[in-house]
């Protein structure tokens, strides 16, 4: 992306991610001087109304409480005829190669049920293209793509511990059935048989003229 424009900047709200943003960018082949991380919210961008050309966003909205506003600001900062690509997964779709015997997938059921807990927009993913139309978008595009994990590190799955906690918490699993799911998940993670999918929904606009 660098490459093909004048300027491009990077906006999060967390001065953690924006350091690891800035350290990847040493690691880049090519001319970097043209990208800036900068720290914001993406409800308050701080740039002047049609200012950017095109404007990507990824797996943002489902950690927000107004993912709608998110969108409107968003338009506010692009030109008109200019294009919006938001990137946002759906936590109905996380499966794992080792959820078919029955106590196992009691346990992968909880921690699909706690993810669509602990994420605010857990089915972001499949609003996004209505959620583009209700705000104007033209020339709404969907596809989905899908997350292949084949290592338990590479997964959301590192957290699996954490992610188990509440429905532990809330009895709808036990303590037995989550050890021995853990114990599981790391033998198949120790033979190289461990595979999950996410999906990942990506909606693509035009702004109005
Ligand atoms: C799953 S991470 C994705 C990070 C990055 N977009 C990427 O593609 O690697 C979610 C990010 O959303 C950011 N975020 C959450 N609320 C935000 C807000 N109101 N404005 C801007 N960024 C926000 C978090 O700080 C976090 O970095």
């Amino acid at each position: 992306m660098a490459s093909q424009c004048e300027r491009v900047v990077g906006l999060d709200l967390s001065s953690v991610f924006l350091q690891r943003a800035n350290e990847h960018k040493t690691n880049w082949t090519q001319d970097t001087s043209n990208v800036t991380f900068i720290q914001g919210s993406v409800y308050d961008v701080p740039f002047a109304d049609s200012f950017f050309h095109a404007c990507r966003m990824d797996r943002v909205m489902q950690h927000l409480d107004e993912p709608q506003r998110a969108i409107l600001e968003l338009l506010r900062v692009l030109k008109p005829g200019a294009r919006l690509v938001v990137g946002e997964p759906d936590w109905d779709t996380l499966i794992l190669s080792c959820d078919f015997e029955p106590d196992h997938v009691a346990v992968a059921d909880a921690l699909r049920a706690s993810m669509r807990t602990v994420i605010k927009n857990p089915y972001i993913g499949r609003q996004l293209p209505a959620l583009f139309r209700q705000c104007g978008l033209k020339q709404t595009t969907c596809s989905i793509h899908v997350c292949h994990m084949h290592t338990k590190d590479e997964s959301i799955l590192y957290s699996l511990p954490q992610a188990l906690a509440l429905p532990l918490r809330k009895g709808a699993i036990t303590k037995r059935q989550m050890n021995d799911y853990i114990k599981m998940v790391d033998d198949f993670a120790g033979t190289g048989a461990f595979y999950a999918s996410l999906n990942l929904f990506v909606v693509s606009g035009v702004k109005a003229d």
